[in-house]
């Protein structure tokens, strides 16, 4: 596994008083330890079971690589419906591993259907999409847990409807289910109406599902190679088995991270240094928001605990918000992610000789401007006490994605334990559900609605 984390820049041996060091360390070696041992006792139990997805799916990936041949074959557009967890892995792995501009290569190189996904229902957009596809040659996978999500239901049937006044009968050759086994709406109908259907296990959470039929469908439909993603995954997985901090990278970062709440570094910022990671930054912050920021603790306790994510991209971001991190409050941990060698290069030819200032760049490559230039970043950011990491990946394959995407998966395990929260519940994303089934007037859902409208008047004082 070519993964590696490298911390120095967190320690005060790099940021001076700023940094954390290494007697804190060890004082939090007993909370980790105790960490990694509730990770690995819940390990395939309770919603710990992404921690089985590298190991016990080889027949479903057998289906699943059957299926997207099947529909490599047969349609020009495979368009995923979900949102959240059922949509952000699906988005970071297509992002990080295909063409950048995928859609538009001939299909003779594109070797797959075009690949969309729907995680919104702005009119604008499903409309949009209904420009550029013809549904009658377009595969759409809902991908819902609980079968149950108004965004994506509502697109459901949308489609359906398009589909059975075009197809007829043949409509539910156009869907493919991807949701639980037994619970909820979705997989009721895809019985009822013969859907092809891949589950979601029970103990997989949306954030943790990527890799499961949620992200491994999409990937092998576009040509990704998923079993390499799953070995990489186990890579990771044998590599964080040591309960040492020293030893298990997501450990060292899960340690810093927590060390660094406690000093008030409420920020983690993302900033991979590279396009094609851009959308690991997203799927990440979605992962870290949602399953550290909680009210509550496992026994009650109101501690409001997690830190909020932010999303930036090398080098574009330098001409912008790293003026912020250089120079604003010191409430940030930036998460660089660097990149060994890119999948193509670029030599700047020789030019502007008679101009010093632009002359010097010439023949050397993008890549090695792209990693100058988050060397120069990191070391200033360093030189002036802001905290920061980096994790470095060889290359950007499916071994290193499935490897990556893991890691970070028990990095917010292992913090999540060290918070004494529930890492895997989202209450405040359940409340906004409810409030907006009681706009919607939906049956068994009258008190909240009667609770909305008490809450408070609309005032016209406030409006301008
Ligand atoms: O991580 C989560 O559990 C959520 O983000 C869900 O993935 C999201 O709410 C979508 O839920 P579902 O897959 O049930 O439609």
């Amino acid at each position: 596994m070519s993964i590696t984390v490298n911390y120095n820049n967190m320690m005060t041996y790099a940021l001076g008083e700023r940094g954390i060091s290494d007697a804190q360390l060890k004082e939090h070696e007993i909370l980790a330890q105790s960490a990694h041992f509730q990770v690995e006792a819940g390990r395939g139990r309770g919603m710990q079971g992404w921690m089985d997805s590298p190991y016990d799916q080889a027949e479903v990936v057998k289906t699943i690589k059957a299926t997207a041949s099947r529909i490599k074959k047969k349609f020009d557009n495979f368009v995923v419906l979900g949102i959240g967890g059922s949509a952000l892995g699906p988005i970071a792995v297509f992002t990080a591993l295909k063409h950048y501009y995928y859609n538009e290569l001939p299909k003779k190189l594109r070797k797959g259907p075009r690949f969309y996904v729907v995680d919104n229902v702005d009119p604008d957009r499903l409309n949009a999409l209904f420009d550029v596809i013809n549904v009658e040659k377009t595969v759409f996978n809902v991908i819902t847990k609980s079968g149950a999500t108004s965004e994506t239901m509502s697109q459901y049937l949308i489609i359906i409807d398009m589909l059975k006044q075009k197809l007829g009968d043949k409509a539910r050759e156009h869907i493919i289910a991807t949701t639980s086994e037994n619970k909820g709406n979705l997989i009721k109908l895809a019985q009822q109406e013969g859907f092809e259907t891949f589950t979601i296990p029970g103990r997989v959470g949306g954030r943790f599902s990527e890799l499961s039929p949620v992200g491994l469908l999409p990937a092998a439909v576009v040509g990704i190679d998923i079993s390499r993603m799953l070995k990489g995954a186990r890579d990771m997985d044998r590599k964080c088995r040591s309960r040492y901090i020293s030893k298990n990278p997501a450990l060292a970062l899960a340690t810093l991270q927590y060390i660094s709440m406690k000093q008030g570094k409420n920020i983690s910022v993302m900033m991979p240094y590279a396009d094609s990671l851009k959308y690991i930054a997203d799927w990440y912050a979605q992962l870290w928001a949602e399953s550290l920021g909680k009210e509550v603790d496992k026994h009650g306790n109101i501690v409001n605990a997690g830190q909020t994510p932010v999303k930036a991209l090398g080098v574009t971001d330098q001409h912008s918000q790293v003026q912020l991190y250089n120079e604003g409050p010191y409430d940030k941990v930036i998460t660089f992610i660097e990149v060994g060698s890119f999948r193509s290069d670029i030599v700047i030819p020789e030019g502007c000789e008679d101009f010093p200032d632009v002359h010097f760049l010439c023949g050397h490559t993008l890549s090695e401007l792209m990693t100058n230039e988050l060397h120069a970043t990191r070391y200033n950011l360093t030189r002036r006490g802001r905290a920061n990491y980096t994790i470095c990946l060889d290359a950007i394959d499916a071994y290193h994605i499935g490897g990556l995407l893991y890691l970070l998966q028990m990095q917010t395990a292992y913090t999540g334990a060290m918070l004494n929260i529930d890492t895997y519940n989202q209450p405040g994303v359940e409340g906004g559900k409810d409030a907006a089934y009681a706009l919607f007037g939906r049956q068994g859902y009258e008190d909240k609605a009667e609770e909305m409208r008490s809450f408070k008047a609309d005032s016209e004082k406030y409006i301008i």
